[in-house]
């Protein structure tokens, strides 16, 4: 039986350079992130330090998993969905759930606005950098969701209150970065 095994470079920025979307579908099936165990830190932080409603949630860029799993640790009865356009088949084989394939260009396109959806909470855990158009995915973000949590091994992208998000809460740890955002263009009032 021949074995399919990762064949991908450490550095990600060798790993990106035929493309992010080549490397996810030819390597996401094999993708984990190291940081696990930080990742689930920061939730836990957010969760219990904040009084957000986590009735409906976005894990955007899902890969396989890791965030949904580790909100599903946190509180098995929450609502998630999750979406990415290349790892269907990892997220479905590590979780048994079914992603939706939505892509950054799908937002910025106006999918939440046609599709007439909206969620409490929409993190997005190291993948913030992939996003090439920043404000034309940002602006719609904040019009379909309330909060966003972004956690992310690197500094940038910044956020800025013109895309449509105020910051709340900012901190590091293990040098990994989680930014809470409230957003100026969600209806709470009318929700
Ligand atoms: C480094 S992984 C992060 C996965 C996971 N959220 C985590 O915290 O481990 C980046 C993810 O971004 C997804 N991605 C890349 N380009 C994308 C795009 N244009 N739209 C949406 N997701 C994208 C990839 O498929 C991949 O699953």
């Amino acid at each position: 039986m021949i074995m399919e095994t990762f064949s991908g470079s450490k550095s990600m920025s060798e790993n990106y350079k035929n493309g992010v979307d080549y490397y996810y579908i030819k390597y996401g099936k094999f993708y984990r992130n190291p940081h696990y165990s930080i990742i689930k830190n920061c939730l836990c932080y957010i969760y219990h330090n904040f009084q957000l409603n986590w009735g409906n949630v976005l894990d955007l860029a899902c890969c396989s998993g890791e965030v949904t799993s580790i909100l599903l640790e946190i509180e098995p009865n929450l609502m998630i969905t999750s979406c990415d356009p290349y790892t269907y088949e990892a997220f479905h084989n590590k979780t048994g759930r079914i992603a939706k394939k939505w892509s950054f260009s799908d937002i910025q396109n106006g999918l939440f606005s046609q599709i007439n959806i909206s969620f409490d909470v929409v993190v997005l855990s190291f993948a913030a950098h992939l996003i090439t158009n920043l404000f034309s995915t940002m602006y719609p973000l904040s019009m379909a969701c309330e909060y966003m949590i972004i956690i992310s091994p690197h500094k940038n992208p910044i956020i800025q209150d013109k895309m449509g998000w105020q910051l709340m809460h900012s901190m590091l740890i293990d040098r990994i970065h989680t930014r809470l955002y409230r957003s100026y263009n969600y209806n709470y009032i009318d929700q």
